[in-house]
């Protein structure tokens, strides 16, 4: 079991100016950030991020709705780090997401889901070094 996760606060959190309590709620879940990065994706880079999910029928609308405002991305550290940050954020469908999580408190529906959290070790690694090259280090 790794202890890093990462995650993006996404544009409809951003733009909302919900920045400042979403990391906030991340710090007091018991996280350390190790990376922190503030950028806008280009549609290029959102389409690369979620390759993943290409032939999902919600991917076009997905790669226009992460490349159409600033983002921030980050690494985060704490035990059971993965496991624990889906139960911090919520379900995807902030409908469904339970009382008290991000996605509940900040976010409006499925495609604007105010954060993204990775959904295994293996993908914590690959998404964190998409967007860092050395938080090994810090
Ligand atoms: P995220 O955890 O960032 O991973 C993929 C994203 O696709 C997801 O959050 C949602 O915002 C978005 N999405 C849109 N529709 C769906 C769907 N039907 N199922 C899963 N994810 C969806």
């Amino acid at each position: 079991m790794s202890n890093i996760t990462f995650t993006m606060i996404k544009p409809d959190a951003v733009a909302n100016g919900h920045t400042g309590k979403i990391i906030d709620h991340v710090i007091n879940a018991g996280y350390k950030i190790k990376a922190m990065k503030y950028l806008w994706l280009t549609k290029e880079q959102a389409g690369q991020f979620y390759a993943v999910h290409i032939e999902r029928p919600f991917y076009n609308d997905l790669v226009s709705f992460m490349s159409s405002g600033p983002i921030v991305a980050a690494v985060l550290e704490k035990a059971n780090a993965v496991a624990d940050f889906r139960i911090v954020i919520g379900a995807t469908d902030p409908q469904k997401a339970d009382a008290g999580t991000i996605r509940q408190l900040y976010a409006k529906s499925i495609d604007a889901n105010a954060v993204h959290g990775s959904d295994s070790d293996e993908n914590a690694a690959i998404e964190s070094s998409f967007f860092f090259n050395s938080f090994e280090r810090f």
